[in-house]
């Protein structure tokens, strides 16, 4: 029998008040994996995110390296693996890069560790070290979402969540961006469930992906399967 996917999502359902958003969402994220979310502006790719890790109302399973995580908030995703990389990069313009880094690790008590998990994240963006003392808000866009990734890597994650990092990036900062999650995801296997609608970059990452609509999922596949059907797309990937 082949070992249970990392992360595994099932009948995920999640609700705005009397408006659901998600109705019934099932994938999965290999361990290891790069898995692309695609679909347009209010398909239900932010919300399958924050389903995930408990930020709105759900009903449905969701099962993270074999415990459930339903019922739960954003602070045990947190700590049992889960780094969030939420729409809009969500680092704090009025803190320095080095507090938002720490931000990333606030749910860890070895010192030690933490500065540790600095150094491996400095490797990855040697610029940070020497900006740490500069408040995140004077950092250009695409240096935020290097911050919110690298604050998400503080937590030392097995799974990534990041909900749309191209968007307002430049293309060159873009691809950037993605060789960057790929190194990390092939150094530290760290596995990436990423929300775009950026679908060309999101594809050329992962290895498997899957399209919203209105909050369904319509099509999934292997990335180079989906690339390769004219059919598929002309429909759902709108190139
Ligand atoms: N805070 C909210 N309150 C009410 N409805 C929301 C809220 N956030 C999102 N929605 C609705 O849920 C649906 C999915 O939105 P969202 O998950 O943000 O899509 P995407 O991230 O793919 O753009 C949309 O119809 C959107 O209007
Ligand atoms: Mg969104």
């Amino acid at each position: 029998m082949a070992a249970a996917p990392l992360l595994e999502v099932s009948d995920l359902h999640a609700s705005y008040g009397e408006i659901e958003a998600l109705h019934g969402i099932a994938l999965g994220v290999e361990r290891g994996a790069i898995v692309a979310l695609l679909g347009a502006n209010g398909a239900g790719k932010t919300s399958t995110l924050r389903a995930i890790t408990g930020v709105v109302k759900t009903k449905g399973t969701v099962r993270f390296g074999g415990n459930a995580l339903n019922g739960h908030g954003p602070e045990d995703a947190a700590r049992l693996g889960i780094a969030h990389v939420p729409e809009g990069r969500g680092t704090m313009g009025a803190l320095t890069v080095w507090e938002n880094l720490m931000l990333g690790a606030y749910t860890r008590r070895d010192r030690k560790r933490v500065l540790g998990s600095y150094e491996r994240v400095v490797g990855y963006f040697p610029w940070l070290a020497e900006r740490k003392k500069q408040l995140a808000g004077t950092l250009s866009g695409g240096e935020q979402q290097m911050l919110a990734i690298a604050r998400g890597l503080m937590m030392e994650p097995q799974l990534m969540l990041l909900d749309e990092p191209s968007l307002g990036l430049a293309p060159i900062v873009v691809r950037e961006i993605f060789a960057l999650l790929k190194t990390i995801n092939a150094r530290d296997g760290v596995s990436i469930l990423v929300a775009e609608q950026n679908t060309t970059v999101a594809l050329e990452a992962a290895t498997h992906a899957y399209v919203l609509e209105t909050g369904r999922i319509v099509v999934s596949g292997e990335s180079q399967a989906l690339l390769r059907d004219d059919g598929i797309r002309r429909s759902y990937l709108g190139y």
